[in-house]
């Protein structure tokens, strides 16, 4: 539900930020906290909606963070927007947009990052090197800017979501992690940013992604015990999509993201990444074996 609310504050020093935020709490005020990349779309505005409706002040962060792009992937070319993204957050009722430039956030070289165990090797980890680190470190940095609040995070980045709240609950950060459903286009497809960089026959071949999770799922809930022909069949929906190129297609135990034991057992998460052109698409499903 969108909510009619006024411009948000736009703040975009630490400094500037701690303040009116040590004010709030101060007030017996609850910070929701939703960290993002902009070029915003409706799935980030119902992340918004949600932190609105538990959360006495709502601050959106927007800083496309260099750490987490690899050499040759899309951080100059990465989508930007700022004033329509204001626009978005005005109308999903947000109170504040944080908005630092590069230098605000890394003043130095950074020489202090979160190092992350095996959950940040795996799936999107083996094929974006030091990805999750990046991601790891500048959340903890807005972590610690932010201080005591709750924070929002897509499903749609399950790996990124599992990550952050284990990485919150291992360094004892004063932060609720709370992951929340994906938003998607009527065909199926996870809204994401970087859905702009398709053409229109990659646009239409797409939902091969949720296509391929569905029929993964069907599989494990009627019973197949083997994670690798439950992985096969994913692999199979998205190969029939001629433009799609296949980075991997998983059924994972959702705790530590690695294959499942087999028989397949309980709660399994189901994981796609594909290529469309210069987009790298993510999707996943979770599911329970029947
Ligand atoms: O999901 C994203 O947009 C980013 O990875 C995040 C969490 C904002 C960190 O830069």
């Amino acid at each position: 539900m969108t909510v009619p609310a006024g411009r948000p504050v736009t703040e975009d020093t630490i400094g500037g930020l701690r303040a009116r935020l040590d004010g709030a709490r101060s007030g017996g005020q609850r910070v929701g906290l939703v960290p993002t990349m902009g070029f915003l779309h409706a799935g980030h505005q119902s992340l918004i909606e949600r932190a609105r409706s538990e959360n006495d002040l709502v601050v959106v962060s927007i800083f496309v963070n260099p750490l987490q792009f690899n050499p040759g992937e899309d951080f100059d070319d990465y989508p930007r927007d700022l004033d329509h993204d204001v626009e978005l957050c005005a109308q999903a009722g947000a109170d504040i947009v944080f908005a630092p430039d590069q230098h605000e956030m890394y003043p130095e070289p950074v020489i202090t990052t979160v190092r992350l165990g095996s959950l940040a090797g795996v799936l999107c980890g083996a094929s974006r090197p030091g990805h999750f680190d990046g991601v790891a470190t500048v959340v903890a940095k807005l972590f610690s800017i932010v201080g005591e609040c709750s924070a929002y995070f897509g499903e749609k980045d399950f790996q990124q979501l599992t990550i952050v709240s284990r990485m919150a609950r291992d360094l004892s950060l004063p932060v609720r992690v709370v992951g929340c459903p994906t938003v998607r286009e009527p065909d199926g497809l996870a809204l994401s940013s970087r859905n702009a960089y398709l053409s229109s026959d990659e646009r239409a071949q797409a939902p091969a992604l949720r296509r391929a999770l569905e029929a993964g799922a069907a599989l494990v809930e009627a019973g197949e015990p083997d994670g690798a022909v439950v992985e096969s069949r994913m692999a199979a929906v998205i190969s029939d999509a001629p433009l799609a190129r296949i980075d991997y297609a998983a059924a994972v135990s959702p705790a530590t993201l690695t294959r499942s034991e087999q028989p397949l057992q309980g709660d399994v998460r189901l994981l796609v990444a594909v290529r469309f052109g210069k987009a790298r698409l993510i999707d996943n499903l979770g599911c329970r074996t029947g």
